[in-house]
């Protein structure tokens, strides 16, 4: 097996990966309509529902993109033409919904919050309240990544059933790094994507749809084509491949880190995040440094942290400080408040976090920015 270099990602994925993972990449040529990759196919699609705790009534959709392809194919493929997605921003993915519907003419209902507060479920409430005959879907982010923030899953699936209307949950930087059961919370689409706490690599996004759900999608007229969530389901059911040509090298990663991710124990794999990220805020407290979001809403996944005001401080520079000694941090800008993100995300350990946070301390000194 080949040993790659290896980096630390500390931004919010790309994670970094496995060597194994890495090197499941290295196939021989093959064509993605053989049995075998349709094997493959239906083995990484049953299993990511399995990590969904979503055996029971979801189904597993594939696309070839990013993670927001994921997200725009939910978006542009289940609301109905007469009914409105109630869309819950408080970062720039919620944002992001938005800008889709937008795009596509989907009709919606913005309920802005302030970015890096937490959403206030009795508001949320009263906008439900008011609008209950048009709206069909509640479309929000599970841990929005622009700040660190965990929104209120359950409470808002608990309102979505009082309401009877379903719901479409961006779960990207949170699926697979923390506790997500679909059929407990009552998730009608959940989306992720392969680069991060799965811990593959980019470009395959993935959408845990309740089937009922899905296949009631059939009576609204398509809106869009490549990104329709049906007809993508029904020929990876149908045919065991993707409707679309498949990014081959990435899927034999996924497979190799799902693999990995059981193998190492969900539980295990929660516990490690949430380590790596009590040490990260101990310390990151400990140097004078503060939060952009109260504690207690922190997803634990990632941290936003307010930059210091020293003349001394750029974050040009100690990104490539750090960059050269094999760490990557991460920009982020909320409103008038500038902060760096540190994410705890990926095949990344506590001895890495110590070994950075040593890095980071030096560096602070030497530029006597603390
Ligand atoms: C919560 C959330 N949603 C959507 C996205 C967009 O994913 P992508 O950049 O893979 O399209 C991200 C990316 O970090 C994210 O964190």
């Amino acid at each position: 097996m080949k040993h790659v270099k290896r980096n630390i990602l500390l931004n919010p994925g790309p994670a970094t990966t496995t060597d194994t993972v890495k090197n499941a990449m290295v196939v021989p040529d093959i064509c993605p309509r053989e049995l075998e990759f349709g094997e493959l196919t239906l083995s990484v699609r049953n299993d990511l529902v399995k990590a969904a705790y979503g055996e029971k009534n979801h189904t597993c959709v594939m696309l070839t993109s990013s993670g927001t392809g994921g997200v725009e194919a939910c978006l542009t493929s289940v609301i109905p033409h007469d009914k409105k997605v109630l869309i819950l921003n408080n970062g720039a993915y919620g944002e992001r919904m938005q800008k889709i519907c937008v795009a596509y003419g989907i009709q919606h209902i913005p309920y802005i919050a302030e970015w890096g507060k937490a959403l206030d479920v009795g508001s949320i409430e009263q906008v439900l309240d008011i609008h209950q005959d048009e709206i069909s879907h509640i479309a929000f982010i599970h841990h929005e990544t622009t700040v660190g923030i965990l929104n209120p899953l359950s409470e808002i699936s608990a309102l979505a059933q009082k309401y009877n209307v379903e719901i479409i949950v961006d779960a990207m930087s949170s699926f697979a790094g923390m506790m997500i059961d679909v059929e407990k919370d009552n998730i009608h689409y959940l989306v992720s994507s392969s680069n991060k706490c799965i811990q593959g690599m980019a470009w395959i996004s993935f959408v845990i749809a309740n089937l009922q759900s899905l296949l009631k999608t059939k009576e609204i007229k398509p809106r869009n084509f490549y990104f329709n969530l049906l007809e993508n389901h029904l020929y990876l059911e149908k045919n065991k491949q993707f409707l679309f040509t498949p990014p081959v090298q990435t899927l034999y990663a996924l497979r190799q880190a799902i693999t990995e991710y059981f193998a190492e124990g969900p539980e295990n794999r929660f516990a490690r995040y949430a380590s790596m990220y009590e040490i990260m805020k101990k310390k990151v407290r400990e140097l004078g440094f503060e939060f952009l979001i109260d504690e207690k809403h922190h997803a634990k996944l990632l941290t936003a942290i307010i930059e210091p005001k020293s003349p001394a401080y750029s974050f040009n520079e100690m990104h490539d400080y750090l960059f050269e000694r094999g760490f990557t941090i991460y920009p982020g800008k909320v409103g008038n408040k500038n902060t760096f993100r540190l994410s705890n995300i990926g095949d990344i350990y506590p001895a890495d976090i110590e070994s950075f946070l040593v890095v980071f301390e030096e560096y602070l000194r030497i530029k006597k920015i603390i």
